[in-house]
């Protein structure tokens, strides 16, 4: 049995006669925060959208968590243990911070969450406080920072303590001060709650400090996988422009 917690297999995605995706493979190790690069339009957050069961592909196979995600069962199973947090933060904006969090626990687990409504507000405390928003939980969204609301919207994809997050550009927009915050937050995220990190962005700085594994996209197709430190040995004249290689 591979440790492998995401896999995909030959995947293309064709929309009106263009290719998205073009024979996508790649395995994603379970523990490591790994980033998925490439420049603007290349796939990234398609990619993601695909591992999330969002949009089908036009071929080929993925497998999360050791499940076949195109079998509607097995997916279902696959989104309890996925967790979230898109470009935006996707912040609802007439919900307190508290509230916003607790947002997938009311949707996933509606019958108990009356019952278990205290146990689940003290974890969510518990989340917010590791993230540095203690105090903050009856603000609204529209009077935190950007970066604040990026923590925000971590502290909703922990809260059902999933085994895989899925980040798309979660540093985008952010000062240098703010970002770091973000990287290191992410790297915790890693450490304390066991997750695998799936971070889509172009922040090179960021994958300096975080990647342990980077999946390189252009053009809808893969063009590095490893280790950061391998990639100053590709000769992919896109590869070296984008991380400014001399
Ligand atoms: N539903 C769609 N219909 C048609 N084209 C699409 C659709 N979704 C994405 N695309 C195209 O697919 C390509 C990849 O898009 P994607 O959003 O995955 O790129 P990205 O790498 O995330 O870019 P960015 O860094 O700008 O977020 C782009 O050329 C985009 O225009
Ligand atoms: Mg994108």
């Amino acid at each position: 049995m591979s440790n492998f917690i995401v896999k995909f297999d030959n995947v293309s995605l064709v929309i009106e006669g263009k290719k998205i995706l073009d024979d996508v493979s790649f395995e994603i190790e379970e523990g490591t925060n790994t980033f998925i690069m490439g420049p603007s339009g290349s796939g990234k957050t398609t990619i993601l959208k695909i591992a999330a069961g969002l949009i089908f592909p036009t071929s080929g196979k993925i497998r999360i968590l050791n499940k076949d995600i195109s079998n509607i069962k097995e997916l279902y199973e696959v989104r309890e243990n996925i967790g979230f947090v898109f470009q935006y933060s996707a912040l609802i904006d007439t919900l307190n911070v508290l509230d916003n969090v607790l947002l997938p626990l009311k949707f996933r687990k509606r019958n108990e969450f009356k019952k278990r409504k205290k146990e689940y507000i003290d974890k969510a405390l518990e989340i917010l406080d590791f993230l540095g928003l203690r105090g903050f939980e009856y603000y609204y969204p529209n009077s935190l920072s950007g970066g604040m609301q990026k923590r925000v919207a971590f502290a909703r994809a922990v809260i059902t303590l999933p085994k895989i997050i899925f980040y798309d550009e979660p540093t985008s927009g952010l000062d240098p001060i703010s970002s770091n915050q973000i990287n290191k937050m992410i790297i915790d995220i890693n450490k304390k709650y066991n997750v695998t990190n799936v971070v889509v962005s172009h922040d090179i700085l960021s994958s300096k400090q975080i990647a342990s594994f980077v999946i390189f996209i252009y053009n809808g197709q893969i063009k590095f996988k490893g280790k950061l430190e391998d990639i100053r040995e590709t000769n992919e004249e896109i590869i070296r422009n984008f991380f400014q290689m001399v």
